[in-house]
């Protein structure tokens, strides 16, 4: 039988995209295998998932290292390992260096939740809501150096309704982002 595709996923947190993409390869929506997760909390609810799939994972904490590229360093060597076909960062919240993108560029992939270019970095929600927006959406875009910048590979849009507020329009985005990652990786591995 030939080798499915491998993905490492990185998370920070609740790991609801992670879980989402671990489900989409588990159904065969996905052609590929997560072979790891890493997380840079060690409470990152996501691990539980982790644990209870017994899906291999490491904890790589960035205040263990002295800077920003011994943090990446370190986090290169260990997704070397299992020589992954794509790194998807799933609400993983660290910027990250050349010293990481570079020896993987083109492999790597994140979730935002905004209608790229709009809104990057944080708070995307409350953002567009005080613009007047009427869309918001989930984006999934190549990750460069420079934050939410790279190449969008994938978009959807949800309507932002005038009672909406930060939360509900979150919880309207959710399912949207974990709809378009899947679509995302699958072109990307077609
Ligand atoms: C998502 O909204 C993602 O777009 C953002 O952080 C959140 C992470 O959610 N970058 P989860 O950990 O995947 O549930």
């Amino acid at each position: 039988m030939t080798q499915l595709p491998k993905i490492i996923v990185l998370i920070s947190g609740r790991g609801s995209n992670m879980k989402a993409i671990c489900e989409a390869c588990n159904a065969g929506d996905i052609k590929a295998q997560v072979v790891k997760i890493i997380s840079n909390r060690a409470d990152a609810a996501g691990l539980d998932y982790a644990r209870s799939e017994k899906i291999p994972y490491n904890i790589l904490n960035h205040r263990d290292y002295d800077s920003r590229e011994a943090f990446d360093r370190a986090l290169a060597e260990l997704v070397l390992q299992e020589q992954p076909d794509l790194i998807c960062l799933a609400g993983f919240m660290r910027i990250l260096t050349p010293i990481f993108v570079a020896p993987f560029a083109g492999k790597i992939l994140n979730i935002h939740p905004s209608l790229l270019p709009k809104y990057k970095g944080l708070d995307t929600h409350r953002r567009a809501i005080e613009a007047g927006d009427k869309q918001a959406g989930a984006s999934v875009h190549y990750v460069t150096p420079e934050l939410d910048d790279g190449p969008v590979v994938a978009q959807t849009c949800v309507d932002i309704a005038p009672d909406d507020t930060p939360q509900t329009l979150a919880d309207k985005v959710l399912p949207v982002e974990h709809a378009t990652y899947i679509d995302a990786i699958r072109k990307i591995l077609r």
